[in-house]
């Protein structure tokens, strides 16, 4: 092993145990912040025999979430994948219509533009916000497009541009006020995947409420959980009881009988993930608290080494902080994945970020803008173990 791959891992092994100030022999990434009231209202969900789509935590959960959001509903489903997929179909997507979306996401994403029949079409990350590249996107969409009666075309491929997904990287929010003035100069809907930003802000406004829609994920790895789940905030009435209606089986309002007017799906969440919901959200402000006090402290430990930089948070961003993010300088994917494997034989639980989608095989011919920052960005990225029990130590 060089010399140096040895430096940068015993220089992240004393930043982590320094900033996580854990004695425990294995370091999680995220663990979820569980107590008694998951268990508490898992029994009182059980007891009332309302397991499924009816029952008091449905409603209690999604209050919760517009609580927070501000958004003015939020409409719990199965998981985040298909709430993209939801509000891509709601919104109009035509067979094989390109979608923008950033390289540098989670596989998820991805899916649901072509579950939903169309085609992602890739665009470069900005390495601070780690979300889309504002400036390089003008600049490209300026090249490759042309517009048609007010409609946006690839001119290249000559599909329609249908929409753009911009991603909340591990809870932080680039400057989506100038993502959306792009958006209506060349007339495309916006659709936000904040998977990874329940708790984040962008200038006081919450993840999700910049575009036409926004979705979370209450995956079981983030900053609250529902096993797995998802959610879809909607600021239009018209939409939010398209939605509704249609995650519901489009099943018509009746005390008894079955009347479906439309083909609808299965997808709304069930009283019993609801009822973890509302117990982990219910201590959401201390789960950000904690995660807060341990961002603080990763950000004044790595001060000291010369091989790391701390991905602080964006301008104008309060980020939930998810994930804590270390930017190794000067690396190769090899050597990046021999101080992945170093730190996780010893127990201490790192990710890289994701390999990037264009690389993927069913993406592999997908179009494309230059991802010269993401590729920089999937070499250098570590995210280190940041659960929130970490911050109350
Ligand atoms: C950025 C991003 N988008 C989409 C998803 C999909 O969410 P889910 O796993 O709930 O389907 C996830 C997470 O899992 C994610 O991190």
């Amino acid at each position: 092993m060089s010399k140096k791959i040895n430096d940068i891992y015993s220089d992240l092994t004393e930043l982590i145990k320094k900033s996580t100030k854990s004695k425990k022999k294995n370091l999680f990434l995220h663990n979820p912040y569980f107590d008694n009231k998951e268990h508490y209202y898992l029994k009182r969900c059980i007891k009332s025999t309302f397991v499924a789509s009816a029952g008091e935590f449905i409603r209690k959960f999604e209050n919760s979430l517009k609580k927070i959001t501000k958004s003015r509903d939020v409409i719990t489903v199965i998981n985040g994948t298909v709430a993209l997929k939801v509000c891509l179909e709601v919104l109009g997507i035509k067979k094989n219509d390109e979608v923008l979306v950033p390289s540098l996401t989670f596989v998820g994403t991805v899916n649901a533009i072509k579950h939903a029949g169309g085609n992602p079409h890739f665009i470069d990350t900005d390495s601070d916000t780690l979300g889309i590249d504002i400036k390089k996107l003008d600049s490209y969409l300026k090249k490759i497009t042309i517009k048609k009666n007010g409609v946006i075309f690839n001119k290249k491929t000559g599909k329609k541009i249908f929409a753009m997904i911009p991603v909340h990287v591990f809870g932080k929010i680039g400057n989506m006020n100038e993502l959306i003035k792009i958006s209506k100069r060349y007339n495309f809907k916006v659709i936000e995947d904040a998977a990874e930003a329940l708790g984040s802000f962008y200038k006081g406004v919450h993840a999700g409420n910049f575009g036409h829609l926004g979705i979370l994920s209450f995956n079981g790895n983030k900053v609250i959980t529902t096993g797995s789940g998802g959610a879809i905030l909607c600021n239009s009435k018209k939409l939010s009881i398209k939605i509704r209606h249609l995650v519901s089986t489009a099943k018509v309002n009746h005390p008894w009988d079955f009347l479906h007017d439309e083909i609808g799906w299965n997808y709304k969440m069930n009283n019993l993930s609801s009822a973890v919901g509302q117990a982990q959200i219910e201590k959401f402000k201390k789960i950000k608290k904690y995660k807060t006090k341990l961002k603080d402290r990763y950000k004044n430990n790595s001060k000291k080494f010369k091989n790391l930089i701390f991905s602080d948070e964006p301008k104008n961003c309060e980020s939930n902080n998810w994930l804590n993010v270390i930017f190794i300088k000067r690396i190769n994917l090899n050597d990046r994945n021999k101080i992945l494997n170093l730190l996780n034989k010893n127990g201490i639980n790192c990710r890289p970020v994701w390999k990037l989608m264009h690389k993927l095989k069913m993406y592999k011919n997908s179009p494309k803008s230059n991802l010269s920052n993401a590729i920089k960005l999937e070499k250098s990225v570590i995210c280190l173990p940041s659960s929130a029990e970490y911050g109350k130590n």
